[in-house]
């Protein structure tokens, strides 16, 4: 079999430099861009009045009151980002072993969606449907007889979905990794007049060292009973058992796939968007974003935007529609400015 490589001729006619010579030419074959549409942008949010909180270990990171959600999502909408994702710090007086503050019409994750809403009815809100936030033990389902108890979480996250789509979110992102969520919300969805609500699945989100900052984000409690999520995230050492999750979802009904974390699974989000025909995004996660972060603080500015478009192009290379990153919206003025 001839391969399209075999019909290359050799060097010295073929000289592949030639093209990467000059600024025009470079860009003329360049396979892969960023733009600020590429972005979903995850905001860490906290009750209180006149709030940007720095976050310990995401250098940079805000935590915002809901009333700075305004100017934030005014800036973000003038950058081009078409979405931003809402993480809750819940106050640990409303935690629970059930995480029943998740079901509260008026918690804080209604009431950011509806403040972002508010701001500008053109952002999309995408909200995480997971019990973490909110429960005292930091799991994100129920624990019954010292388990994560499947079955009995989904009627949870089928209520959670419910309660943050009535308060106006576009997109539900399950990411607790039960078995059957992406069915029971799709139909819970569907029943109660929410089918133009989009689901998009972390369907294959890894048991990963990397969510460390974000659990001091959120300040979701040490997770010391059962000690670590491996009973419901993914084994990093797998990769045929993502397309399983992958291909159960979308049968499922889920409108986008996410692969998460994002940098030690590029491989993934290629076998993900070489196998499926689906919408597939990356996470970022918290502990990426400190990684780049602490060698950005070592480089002159030019360089520090050379580093995360780097980065941040691995993943269309790999085949991602689009990425959560808390650097979407420095990446967008790099972009805009450029
Ligand atoms: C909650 C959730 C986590 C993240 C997003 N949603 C943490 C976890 O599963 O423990 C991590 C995001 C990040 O690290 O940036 N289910």
């Amino acid at each position: 079999m001839t391969r399209k490589n075999d019909l290359i001729p050799s060097f010295p006619v073929t000289r592949l430099r030639r093209t990467r010579m000059k600024p025009f030419s470079r860009a003329m074959t360049q396979e892969h861009h960023l733009t600020a549409a590429d972005f979903i942008w995850p905001i860490f949010v906290t009750e209180g009045n006149n709030l940007a909180e720095a976050i310990e270990g995401m250098d940079g990171v805000k935590r915002f009151s809901l009333d700075q959600l305004a100017e934030q999502t005014k800036k973000a909408l003038a950058l081009g980002i078409p979405a931003m994702a809402i993480f809750p710090r819940i106050d640990p007086s409303l935690k629970d072993e059930d995480g029943t503050n998740a079901l509260a019409a008026d918690n804080l994750v209604c009431r950011a969606i509806a403040a972002i809403k508010a701001a500008s009815p053109n952002m999309g809100v995408v909200v995480d449907i997971a019990l973490d936030p909110f429960t005292t033990h930091g799991h994100d389902g129920l624990i019954r007889h010292g388990e994560v108890d499947n079955d009995a979480t989904l009627e949870v996250l089928r209520a959670q979905a419910l309660n943050y789509a009535a308060a106006g979110a576009d997109i539900v992102a399950p990411s607790d990794m039960m078995d059957g969520r992406v069915g029971a919300i799709r139909g819970a969805l569907d029943a109660n007049g929410h089918s133009d609500v989009m689901i998009m699945s972390y369907a294959a989100k890894y048991a990963s060292t990397l969510y460390a900052p974000f659990r001091q984000a959120v300040s979701a409690n040490a997770l010391t009973e059962l000690d670590d999520k491996s009973s419901y995230q993914m084994n990093p050492a797998n990769s045929d058992e993502a397309m399983r999750e992958i291909a159960l979802d979308i049968r499922e009904g889920a409108d986008f796939i996410m692969i998460k974390p994002g940098m030690p699974y590029l491989d993934i989000i290629r076998r993900t968007s070489d196998e499926f025909n689906i919408p597939v995004f990356a996470y970022q996660v918290s502990g990426e974003y400190q990684m780049i972060n602490s060698l950005m603080k070592t480089l002159p500015e030019p360089k520090q935007k050379a580093l995360v478009m780097e980065m941040l192009l691995a993943f269309k290379r790999a085949g991602c529609t689009g990425i959560l990153t808390y650097f979407a919206c420095d990446i967008a003025e790099w972009l805009n400015r450029s």
